[in-house]
C-alpha cells in the first residue's frame, strides 16, 4: 500500500463470499460484521468513525449521517452494480470514492430475468405447487395449466444497458420482436435488430415488458397506474432492477383485475417484503427474493471486484469500478496518500 507502514482499517458489512475476502483480510486491518441480517445502521455509523474504508451491500444505508461520523473514510467499496442506497453527492462532495460490480453480474441478473419470464408465462411455479398440493388428478387435460408461448412474441426492454441488452440476446434466439426504451442512444441493441420506441408504444405493443433501469429520482414508479393501463390484458411484466421503480400498490391491482396477465419480481418497494404484501397471495406472479445475480461463480467474482476496487484504490490508482469520477477532481488520489 502506498506509504503505509501500517494496513488501512476496513469494516466489512457482511460475510462477504472467501475469494475476495481473503484479499481483503491480507490487505487491510478488516473487521466484518459476522451476522446473516445487516448491521444496524448505528453499527455502521459507530464503525465507521475509525476506518479508512467500508466494504458494503445494497441493504446498507450509506448517507451524510454515516459520512459526518467517518473523517479518516476514503472509499466505499460495494458490492452489487446499483448503488441507490449510496449517496453519492454527499461522498463526492467529501471527496470519498464510491466503487460498484458492473459487467460480470449481466448475464447471470439477465438469466434469471429470463426464468421469471418464462416462469409466469408457462405457470411453472403455479404448475409445481399443484402436483405437490395433489390437485393433479387427470393425467393430461388440453386445458390443463395453459399459459402463454414466450418465442414469437414482443418483448419490450425498459432501460437498454448490460442487463437489457443481455435480454435482446435471450430474445434474438426465441424469435422475438424487439423493442426498447432508454434515455440515451443505445446502437449496440439496435445491432440486434430492437427498434427504439417511446415507453408508452412500448407498453402497448409488448407481450412481455422487462424492467432493467437504475433507481433513481426519475425511475422512482417509472411504471405506475397509468403505465400498467396502456398494456395489453395478455401481457406480462418482469422487473429485477429495484423495487421501487414499479408501483406495488398499482401493480396489485393490475394483477386482481386482469389489466396484464401476470408479472415476475425479484425486487420489492420494501425488501424482505412482508408476508402479508398482497402481491404474495397472487397466483399470477411469480416472486424471489432479490437473487437475480445469486451464482456462486457470479458472487464470488462480485467479491473480488470489490477487494479489487479497494486495493487498487489504495495502492494509489484509479479504482477500476468509480461511479463518481468527479471525486478525483475534489480529492485527487495524488493528495490522498
Ligand atoms: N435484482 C438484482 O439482483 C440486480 C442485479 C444486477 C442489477 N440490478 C439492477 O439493474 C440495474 C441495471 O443494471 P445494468 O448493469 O444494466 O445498468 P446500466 O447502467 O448498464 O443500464 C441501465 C440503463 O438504463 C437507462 N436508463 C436510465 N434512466 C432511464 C430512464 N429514466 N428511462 C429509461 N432508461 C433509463 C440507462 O441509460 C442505461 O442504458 C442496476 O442499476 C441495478 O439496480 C439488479
Amino acid at each position: 500500500m502506498v506509504n503505509c507502514m501500517v494496513k488501512p482499517k476496513i469494516y466489512v458489512t457482511r460475510d462477504l463470499p472467501e475469494r475476495g475476502l481473503k484479499v481483503i483480510k491480507q490487505y487491510f486491518d478488516a473487521e466484518v460484521w459476522p451476522e446473516y441480517a445487516p448491521p444496524p445502521k448505528q453499527v455502521i455509523i459507530e464503525k465507521a468513525k475509525n476506518v479508512d474504508a467500508l466494504a458494503t451491500l445494497l441493504s446498507d444505508k450509506i448517507d451524510a449521517e454515516v459520512f459526518n461520523a467517518a473523517p479518516k473514510l476514503r472509499i466505499v467499496s460495494q458490492l452489487a452494480v446499483g448503488f441507490d442506497n449510496i449517496d453519492i453527492p454527499e461522498a463526492t462532495k467529501r471527496g470519498i470514492y464510491v466503487t460498484n460490480t458492473p459487467e460480470v453480474l449481466t448475464d447471470t441478473t439477465a438469466d434469471f430475468a429470463w426464468a421469471l419470464l418464462m416462469a409466469v408465462a408457462r405457470r411453472v411455479v403455479e404448475a409445481d405447487k399443484y402436483v405437490r398440493n395433489g390437485q393433479w388428478k387427470v393425467g393430461w387435460h388440453p386445458n390443463m395449466m395453459t399459459g402463454r408461448d414466450v418465442f414469437g412474441t414482443t418483448i419490450g426492454i425498459v432501460g437498454a444497458g448490460r442487463i437489457g441488452y443481455a435480454m435482446a440476446k435471450r430474445a434474438v434466439g426465441f424469435d422475438m420482436k424487439i423493442l426498447f426504451y432508454d434515455v440515451i442512444p443505445r446502437p449496440e441493441i439496435e445491432k440486434l435488430g430492437a427498434k427504439k420506441v417511446d415507453l408508452d408504444t412500448l407498453l402497448k405493443e409488448s407481450d412481455f415488458v422487462t424492467v432493467h433501469v437504475p433507481l433513481m429520482k426519475e425511475t422512482h414508479h417509472l411504471i405506475n397506474e397509468q403505465r400498467l393501463r396502456l398494456m395489453k390484458k395478455t401481457a406480462y411484466i418482469v422487473n429485477n432492477s429495484r423495487g421501487p421503480v414499479m408501483d406495488e400498490k398499482a401493480l396489485y391491482k393490475a394483477l386482481k383485475e386482469g389489466w396484464i396477465a401476470g408479472a415476475g419480481l425479484d425486487v420489492f418497494e420494501q425488501e424482505p417484503t412482508p408476508i402479508d404484501n398482497p402481491l404474495v397471495k397472487l397466483d399470477n406472479i411469480v416472486i424471489a427474493p432479490h437473487i437475480s445475480s445469486a451464482s456462486l461463480e457470479t458472487r464470488a467474482k462480485m467479491s473480488e471486484m470489490v477487494s479489487g476496487n479497494l486495493v487498487n484504490f489504495f495502492q494509489g490508482k484509479q479504482p477500476p469500478n468509480l461511479v463518481n469520477p468527479d471525486v478525483m477532481k475534489i480529492r485527487p488520489l495524488s493528495k490522498l496518500f
